[in-house]
């Protein structure tokens, strides 16, 4: 491939793993089956590249780094796209106009075309895509990844757009980081002084654990109430938020940490410390820490994309209630789990309700939020994080029942328990 037989576009991507595994340290390349990764016009600067020069020029240019277009041929391995810049279906709500939708459903064409799954979400593992242990991925998505590492068992560094799109044709990715065995072993020991138990209480717990490790490993103990997957999911995007971890382990629930023993291996762990109540209000505080003003224009739920059980979750929330005349209420999944709800008759539930089902992406990413939003209401502490620093808004964090009861009567009324 990296002498051009296999044509222009794989040669291209191999040129470019190879520099890129060079710069890393890598001493070889893996062989992978398994990408998530974003190839099509996810923002308005590529949408309008794509318009211009086509899609294999965007390809060339953000997925291989090569001013030279060359022809993007199918896919070699199995790839699937992550979360997008819009959501089609949705378009008028997010003020997006009707020119932009058509681009982007050329783009998703094109995507499709090239043989990519068209999942659309940032949470792969919630829709189908779920690796196995030990199994080599390449996927993009900090949330996702950390999760297929940590909780499957599989192995993936967080990639980019060019890794990722490389190694959709060639089926390789540098064999460095979290590959490794021993990349994979605990550094840091954070111990449970405090039950942990909403979702909320999970984003704080990682949110915490994300800002002390930064970008290491950390084992925790004393976990009295397993997590579920929504539980797991929002522990690992807060702690991939606040530092950069991409692997933990939780002994006698992760599939790596049989044992504390099993999580450190050869390693000297570097620090150990507590989470207890103090710390929870840290995090709490820090969350919380761009709102001021009580009355809420618009609550996002559905970062990292919800599962049809959180879905289901809200609607016992707001069944037979209406979402304030002063706010709005906007939920985001993956596209299958919105074709669960709308069997299930949770689409209705919500729409009846005031509020609207969107999909293939979410308020910081899109940057998609209703037109003269102030402040805003989340039970993501990711979406806390961000939202704030890119659409220059205010944003309260709290559980699932405080958002929903803050789409209601329009105004905060959350606050730790
Ligand atoms: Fe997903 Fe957006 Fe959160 S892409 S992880 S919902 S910031």
């Amino acid at each position: 491939m990296y002498e051009g037989a296999e044509g222009r576009a794989k040669q291209k991507a191999m040129d470019l793993l190879v520099r890129y595994g060079e710069a890393l340290g890598a001493e070889r390349l893996v062989a992978t089956k398994n990408v998530c990764g974003t190839i099509g016009a996810s923002t308005p600067f590529l949408r309008d590249f794509g318009a211009k020069n086509g899609f294999d020029a965007v390809f060339s240019e953000f997925n291989l780094d090569s001013a030279e277009v060359v022809e993007i041929p199918k896919m070699s391995v199995y790839s699937s796209h992550l979360q997008q810049g819009l959501d089609p279906e949705h378009a008028e709500e997010q003020g997006i106009p009707p020119e932009v939708v058509k681009v982007y459903r050329k783009g998703e064409a094109y995507t499709a075309g090239l043989g990519v799954q068209l999942l659309n979400t940032c949470a792969p593992y919630t829709v189908g895509n779920v690796p196995t242990r030990g199994e080599h991925c390449a996927w993009m998505e900090s949330s996702a990844v950390i999760y297929i590492n940590a909780v499957l068992g599989a192995r993936t560094n967080a990639e980019g757009r060019e890794s990722a799109g490389a190694a959709m044709l060639t089926g390789r990715i540098p064999y460095w980081g979290y590959h490794i065995d021993e990349n994979r072993l605990g550094t840091h020991h954070v111990e449970l002084d405090i039950d942990v138990e909403s979702t909320a209480d999970w984003g704080l717990l990682g949110y915490y654990i994300g800002e002390v490790v930064q970008d290491r490993v950390p084992v925790i103990t004393g976990i009295r109430q397993s997590p579920n997957l929504p539980r797991l999911k929002h522990f690992g995007a807060a702690a991939a938020s606040s530092g950069g971890v991409e692997m933990y382990h939780m002994v006698g629930i992760t599939p790596e940490a049989p044992s504390l023993e099993a999580a450190f291996g050869k390693n000297k762990i570097i620090s150990r410390f507590k989470y207890g109540k103090a710390e929870r209000r840290q995090a709490y505080e820090r969350a919380n820490v761009t709102a001021k003003d009580s009355q809420v224009d618009f609550v996002m739920l559905g970062c990292p994309h919800y599962t049809i059980e959180q879905i289901w979750e809200v609607c016992r929330l707001i069944e037979g209630k209406r979402v304030h005349e002063n706010s709005e209420l906007w939920i985001f999944t993956a596209r299958q789990t919105k074709h669960l709800a709308d069997q299930n008759g949770y689409t209705k539930i919500i729409t009846d309700a005031g509020g609207h089902l969107m999909t293939d992406t979410c308020s910081a990413l899109g940057r998609v939020i209703p037109k003269g939003t102030k402040v805003a209401a989340v039970d993501s502490v990711k979406q806390s994080h961000y939202l704030p620093a890119i659409m220059g808004i205010q944003s309260w964090f709290g559980t699932t029942a405080d958002c929903v009861n803050a789409a209601v009567s329009g105004r905060w009324t959350g606050g730790l328990s």
